[in-house]
């Protein structure tokens, strides 16, 4: 029997008034970093955010910065925007929640991975692909957020019955899933477009726009990377590995058998190093 609950666009988390006005702000190449850098210290929480996920090893490589000022020096606007982004939604779910927590594990996980993923793409970003992994399932905390008792019980189904959230989620709610709820998300937080795309096709990523290459790639990227992510235990259903090459994310990617291997180690090794600094 299908719930009849709702989460209308209001209901939504919003997220910092200074997030969502430093997003706009390094929207715009010409802006002073002296401005960005003003605005996101009257926020000391999200500050302190910034910081940790810019002193990550995904972005800090050697070296660490001390102040804003410092990172945007160091790590460009572009670079910024995405930091900006993982610390503003990482500032609306509490990851102390043990279901919280492995969805940011999975979260994490996904992030990694999608950009290890485009790495060998020409001309893609990593860090793009990062936040898109990190995100593409944010629908999954915005609903547990409203309804604990409800989704939870549904995310301990999938694990105990190993079937997919996502046909629970059908199941059980009449009005919406975490890809409707993912995307109305990313509107309301005004993030680009591709982040729409990536959290409403990523269960589906050859209906995406096929004549929009970077689109399909990016999508295909997140929705593989979740796959490997949940199969290795960062997450819930998990499927034979063997049937992960044939599956449609994979073969629009040309990932082979290879090198979904190395990208298994490569994600176990760097999870571990991120999961204390992005949660
Ligand atoms: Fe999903
Ligand atoms: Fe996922």
């Amino acid at each position: 029997m299908a719930f009849e609950l709702q989460i209308l666009d209001q209901d939504l988390p919003v997220l910092s008034s200074v997030a969502m006005r430093a997003l706009e702000l390094s929207r715009d190449d010409n802006i002073s970093y002296h401005l960005i850098d003003e605005l996101i210290r009257q926020d000391p929480a999200l500050t302190q955010r910034v910081l940790r996920v810019a002193n990550s090893p995904f972005y800090a490589g050697n070296s660490q910065s001390l102040t804003i000022a410092n990172a945007i020096v160091r790590l460009g606007l572009n670079q910024l925007k995405s930091i900006l982004i993982i610390a503003a939604t990482g500032q609306l779910f509490d990851a102390r929640d043990p279901y919280i927590r492995l969805l940011y594990d999975h979260a994490i996980a996904s992030g990694l991975g999608a950009s290890y993923i485009v790495q060998g793409l020409s001309r893609m970003r990593t860090d793009e692909a990062f936040v898109g992994g990190m995100l593409h399932d944010v629908g999954r905390m915005i609903i547990y957020a409203h309804f604990p008792d409800i989704y939870g019980k549904l995310l301990d189904e999938a694990k105990q019955s190993h079937r997919r959230v996502y046909q629970l989620e059908v199941e059980n709610f009449r009005y919406f899933d975490h890809t409707s709820i993912g995307a109305l998300a990313m509107r309301k937080w005004k993030l680009s477009q591709v982040f729409v795309e990536i959290a409403r096709y990523h269960h589906l990523p050859e209906k995406s726009l096929p004549n929009h290459l970077h689109s399909m790639m990016i999508i295909s990227g997140a929705c593989l990377a979740s796959i490997v992510a949940n199969n290795l235990g960062y997450g819930f259903t998990v499927c034979p590995w063997e049937d992960v090459p044939s599956m449609a994310c994979a073969k629009l990617l040309h990932f082979g058998s290879a090198q979904i291997e190395a990208l298994k180690s490569r994600v176990t090794e760097a999870f571990a190093v991120h999961r204390a600094v992005l949660t």
